[in-house]
């Protein structure tokens, strides 16, 4: 902490930091206006102390001065007690105190510790700020996103994280199901409490509930001593279900119980035990289906679901990939210990073009892998087969309502259309490339009126410039 003292008192700046560096405090000196903002515009301060009573310009001036030059840097006036008044015309100016001369040191101390304090809170504040614009989420900042989509789960999220129902999160594999579990945790009140996940999947009943709940000891063979389970460790905090789908049907009726009673008794017990928890569960099955076919209680699906936090796939909101690549790529880089590569717009296209069926995690990895094979760049060739390979979908539901047939024939026709442009007019080496007989791309040039009046019935080879004019 740095803090400038300005005062044409020799001997009270020489009391105010004595009293200042004994409690840790960096000081700078200065007995004119014009020397303190000079050491201000040279060097970063965290607090000023200003006398009011400068000989070479008004302390009120300075004042004004400093508030809108450096609008953060507190202000501690120091000013005598027959001047009340101008001490609190300073206030009025944006000083964030002031000190009666004589002050006692205890005085001193207090005041600087609570401006610095303000300090702190109005950097804390901006920074938090900053991080909400650039991030998009604030709390929620590791979740790239800037869709419409996203923003309906991060406003979805942000209004759950604080009440304690339980939450389910949906969404396809990769799409951050427990990347949202995480910010739910460190948005809400239980933020300083545990965060425990439970994976259900690949233990059989009795192991998951012993693991759940805990056990005493002697309750089955094995059980040498009382353990205590997640649900108790998860005590003031939340516990993540992960894929809840898996969860067999037995476990779930305890699991209902839970949820309604806030008690369980671990395996073994007798006695009920307690604990403080929220509930997150994710899942990528359709459990409501599940419902419908017995594999998943109803009670506890409707228990579960009152507050339900859908994550969409990644192919539906593809604006999102430019943002999502730069944030990936920047953290592959620095757990790899590597500098952030640049990505060429032939690769980023083909990011974007391709489906993502594995959503973001697909992404990370492919981008992760890239990183490690291209050197500073990434381009096409890093990038994995099924990717470079993607075709960009057309429209395929276009908006103004085109019959099937006619969507069809657009279809064709622009791929006649980019064929032709790419063949350079050569019907020949457009058929090629569509792996066309020529004879069938000239009848559907024909039928699709995609030929210049004069060169329908006899030349094959049509000038490129004709043809982009009848083209569409
Ligand atoms: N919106 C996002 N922004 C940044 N990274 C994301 C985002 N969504 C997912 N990720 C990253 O993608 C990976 C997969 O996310 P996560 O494990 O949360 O998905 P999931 O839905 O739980 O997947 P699964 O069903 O396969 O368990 C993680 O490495 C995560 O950090
Ligand atoms: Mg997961």
């Amino acid at each position: 902490m740095n803090i400038l003292i300005l005062d044409d008192e020799p001997v009270i700046r020489e009391v105010l930091r004595a009293v200042l560096e004994r409690n840790g405090w960096e000081t700078r000196e200065a007995g004119t206006a014009s020397d303190g903002l000079a050491l201000l515009s040279r060097e970063t301060f965290d607090l000023l102390l200003l006398d009011l009573m400068l000989p070479d310009r008004s302390g009120m001036e300075v004042l004004a001065e400093v508030r809108t030059r450096y609008p953060e840097l507190p202000v501690v006036v120091v000013t005598a007690y027959t001047s009340v008044e101008s001490a609190i015309a300073a206030m009025r100016e944006g000083a964030f105190h002031y000190l009666p001369k004589p002050f006692r040191n205890d005085e001193v101390v207090h005041v600087v510790k609570q401006a610095l304090e303000k300090r702190r809170l109005v950097a804390e504040n901006r920074a938090l700020k900053a991080k909400l614009e650039k991030g998009g989420g604030g709390e929620l900042s590791e979740l790239v996103g800037r869709s419409l989509a996203m923003e309906k789960v991060f406003e979805t999220a942000r209004q759950a994280a604080a009440a304690r129902s339980t939450i389910l999160v949906v969404g396809e594999s990769g799409t951050g199901k427990e990347l949202v579990a995480k910010a739910l945790h460190r948005l809400s009140p239980r933020a300083a409490g545990p965060f425990v996940t439970v994976h259900s999947g690949a233990l059989p009943p009795d192991l998951l509930e012993s693991n759940l709940f805990g056990h005493t000891r002697g309750s089955f063979t094995g059980a040498v001593a009382d353990k205590k389970g997640l649900f108790k460790a998860a005590d003031g905090g939340t516990i993540f279900f992960d894929e809840i789908g898996t969860v067999p049907l037995e476990t779930q009726a305890k699991l209902l119980r839970v949820l309604q009673e806030r008690e369980f008794l671990p395996v073994g017990a007798v006695e009920p035990q307690r604990a403080d928890v929220r509930v997150i569960a994710a899942t990528n099955a359709d459990l409501s289906k599940m419902v419908q076919e017995g594999r998943f209680r109803e009670d506890l699906f409707y228990r579960l679901s009152v507050i339900t936090i859908p994550l969409p796939p990644l192919r539906e909101r593809k604006e999102d990939i430019p943002l999502l690549v730069e944030a990936l790529v920047a953290r592959a880089a620095s757990e790899n210990g590597r500098s952030i590569p640049s990505v060429t717009p032939s690769a980023m296209k083909a990011l974007f073009d391709h489906d993502w069926p594995g959503n973001v995690r697909e992404l990370e990895n492919a981008l992760e892998r890239a990183l490690v094979l291209g050197h500073g760049v990434i381009d096409l060739d890093q990038l994995p087969d099924s990717v470079r390979r993607s075709v960009p979908r057309p429209n395929l539901l276009p908006q103004d309502g085109l019959s099937f047939k006619d969507a069809v024939a657009s279809y064709e026709k622009s791929l006649l259309s980019a064929a032709l442009h790419r063949a350079g007019g050569v019907q020949k080496r457009a058929a090629e490339l569509l792996r066309l007989k020529p004879t069938t791309l000239n009848e559907m040039l024909k039928r699709y009126g995609m030929l210049p009046r004069d060169a329908r019935e006899s030349d094959p080879v049509l000038p490129a410039q004709r043809l982009e004019r009848s083209t569409y």
